[in-house]
């Protein structure tokens, strides 16, 4: 019998290990209805979770995924209600591996300078508050705004390389995949030298904790987590002494002022938790929202000639097709959900997909509607203390693209009959190619 994520705990829990290896979890809740074969890796799912997800939650409300070991949970009362209780139910395990470790990763990360520390999402209360008053500053709507020209200056550079070659091309290496690595790779002030490896290491990152890979693509991953978590400590350490305008740097001086509220250790974890947060659901926003514009030829001439729709139009690309389609929660004591009683240590998944798409929130709710009035209300930045740091950074990035495309290049469109892949992880989801003309 294949092993479910929590039962094969190699190693100790360490508190406040940013990845952590959980030790056995309970049993499934008594009398809650199990499902033998759904997991969110099956390809049908990635491809296009949203029928599936749909049926799950009218089905089951709330159901225990065998294949994945994690309670499933579906509907938006249930998502809000875990969310805004934190102490019930603990975000420790966002970052951890899904599926038990080989031991090779294992001897690999056992390297005793691999010691990141749980920051933002998956530290609790009181120190995620703590932590959390630091980095606010960092993301205030004044600091986003001084990022504009950067993205516009970038984005009509890539528009220019792409304007200058072939159409069709592929638009996730043309475009979606460098400019959102590289504008918050800029803001936290990492050089652009190292900008290639840095995505690199953040794609292995999204395979090790939210991925199933092979034991052996698991030793060089994890060979690469290291390489990526002691760059993050060399880069920390040599701000120190090179300080400029970005977020490192304010990190450091926060450090400096009042080193018992922000630890040396916290701000290299900082660096290591955002050069990944910041970039890899904005690639995979913008691109779900050309599927979305694009697909729709009306739609895409009203962005056109009207770029006052697209902050509403990128909300509802946020509901409909979301580049993070779940989360994850630990219950830190005994609970209900959805009626069942839940014994504490159980693993939830979150489902966005389903509860995005729920009928009594919004009318028709399978159909893209870019002047829906409430498409805002969507759980896909999260919800409570852990809400999303990043929402207006993503949302303000995507929507300066989408206009920029829209002003440069109105003939843009999608080429037909094409059948993307979706890289196999269970919460991110955007095309890993997308091809476009013009
Ligand atoms: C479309 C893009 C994005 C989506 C869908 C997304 C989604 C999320 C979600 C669901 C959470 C967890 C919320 C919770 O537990 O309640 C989260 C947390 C977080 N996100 Fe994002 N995110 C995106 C972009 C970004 C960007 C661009 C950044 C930074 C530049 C960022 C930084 C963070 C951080 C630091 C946290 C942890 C906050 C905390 O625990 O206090 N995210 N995000």
């Amino acid at each position: 019998m294949q092993d479910t994520p929590q039962q094969s705990a190699a190693s100790e829990e360490v508190p406040n290990k940013y990845h952590q290896e959980r030790l056995e979890q309970p049993e499934p809740p008594s009398g809650c209805p199990m499902h033998a074969t759904w997991s969110p890796l099956n390809k049908d799912y990635l491809d296009d979770p949203y029928p599936i997800a749909n049926a799950l939650r009218e089905e089951y409300g709330v159901f225990y995924a065998e294949e994945l070991g994690y309670l499933v949970v579906t509907e938006m009362a249930d998502l809000e209600a875990i969310f805004t209780d934190h102490e019930t139910f603990a975000s420790v395990n966002v970052q951890d591996p899904v599926f038990p470790l080989a031991p090779e990763a294992q001897a690999i990360l056992a390297a005793p300078d691999f010691n990141p520390v749980a920051v933002m999402s998956n530290r609790p209360e009181p120190d995620h508050g703590r932590i959390r008053v630091h980095t606010r500053q960092g993301f205030s709507n004044k600091r986003i705004k001084t990022l504009e020209p950067y993205i516009r200056r970038r984005g009509n550079e890539l528009i220019d390389a792409m304007l200058a070659g072939k159409s069709p091309t592929e638009f996730v290496q043309a475009f979606a995949f460098p400019l959102p690595g590289e504008t918050v790779f800029r803001f936290i002030g990492f050089p652009e030298s190292d900008d290639e490896m840095l995505k690199n290491w953040c794609g292995d990152r999204k395979a090790f904790s939210w991925g199933r890979t092979t034991p052996e693509a698991q030793a060089e991953i994890a060979t690469h987590m290291l390489a990526y978590w002691r760059y993050c400590r060399n880069f920390t350490a040599s701000k120190r002494d090179n300080r400029s305008d970005d977020f490192a740097s304010e990190l450091i001086t926060a450090h400096e002022e009042n080193p018992q509220d922000l630890t040396y250790q916290e701000v290299e974890s900082v660096i290591y938790g955002l050069s990944f947060a910041g970039h890899e659901a904005v690639t995979a926003l913008i691109c779900n929202t050309l599927q979305c514009l694009l697909s729709r030829r009306g739609v895409w001439a009203e962005i056109c000639a009207d770029a006052s729709l697209i902050p509403n139009a990128v909300e509802e690309v946020l509901r409909y097709n979301s580049s993070q389609v779940s989360w994850r929660r630990l219950t830190t004591k005994d609970t209900t959900i959805g009626g069942y009683d839940v014994p504490a240590g159980t693993a939830i998944f979150m489902n966005f997909a389903s509860a995005n798409r729920q009928p009594d929130i919004w009318d028709n709710p399978n159909e893209f509607d870019i002047h829906r009035p409430n498409a805002n209300h969507h759980i896909s930045f999260g919800k409570g203390v852990h809400y999303c740091l990043g929402a207006k950074f993503a949302k303000f990035e995507t929507q300066i693209v989408t206009e920029l495309l829209a002003d440069r290049i109105p003939t843009l469109r999608l080429v037909e009959d094409q059948h993307p892949d979706y890289f196999p992880n269970i919460t991110f989801r955007g095309p890993t190619t997308l091809q476009v003309a013009w």
